[in-house]
């Protein structure tokens, strides 16, 4: 007797939990399924050869208004970057360096160091403006984008960008990278 009413409490907190919880996960909003749209907003990523690359385009034009206005503050009003009191290194500098990569301190930039132009896209697309990331359109991305390869003598001042011609678009730096590691293999005497 003891034995089955003490099997029938556990039961019953059992079902009880179950129910709270359930109702609780209703309540709060959590657990249910993941929309297309939910996804969309996070699938962002885009690969060096330009898949994920969005629709839209954006001028050379355009992007040094959208520069002047959300990126100078920080980057400086030609890309040279900004000290920051007290930190180390500050604001990326985005222009120049070409030529410096083999000296004893060079300078890496967007232009002198960055492979693909595929890749300040999707940069730029995720984490910039630093104070306010994704709030501008994928016109002004693919702008801006044309703007800061102009500062760096990449794309002609009549430039425009979409996701036909920016993969195209060679980078200073593309061939610099040792993709294969040269040394030979060492096999081990067993
Ligand atoms: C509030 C300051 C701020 C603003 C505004 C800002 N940035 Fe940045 N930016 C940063 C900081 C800080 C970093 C470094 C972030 C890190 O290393 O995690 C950075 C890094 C970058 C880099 C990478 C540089 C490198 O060589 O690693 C690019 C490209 C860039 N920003 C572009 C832009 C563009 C384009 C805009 C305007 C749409 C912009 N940023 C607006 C602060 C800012």
């Amino acid at each position: 007797m003891w034995r089955s009413s003490r099997f029938f409490v556990v039961l019953i907190a059992f079902l009880f939990n179950t129910v709270t919880i359930a109702h609780a996960a209703e309540r709060l909003g959590i657990g249910h399924a993941v929309s297309p749209q939910d996804f969309a907003a996070w699938d962002i990523d885009v690969r060096a050869d330009g898949a994920g690359l969005p629709e839209g385009r954006g001028s050379v034009a355009e992007g040094r208004e959208i520069f002047a206005r959300v990126c100078a503050a920080c980057h400086g009003e030609k890309g040279e970057g900004k000290a920051v009191p007290g930190a180390v290194g500050g604001f990326d500098r985005l222009v120049g360096g070409a030529g410096t990569l083999d000296k004893a301190s060079p300078t890496l930039t967007v232009g002198s160091y960055w492979p693909y132009a595929t890749t300040l896209f999707d940069y730029v697309r995720r984490a910039m403006p630093f104070s306010a990331p994704q709030s501008l359109s994928n016109d002004q991305v693919y702008a801006v984008s044309a703007y800061v390869l102009y500062m760096n003598n990449i794309l002609p001042e009549d430039g425009v960008l979409d996701a036909k011609n920016l993969p195209q678009v060679k980078m200073p730096n593309q061939d610099g990278f040792i993709t294969q590691d040269p040394r030979p293999d060492v096999k081990s005497k067993d």
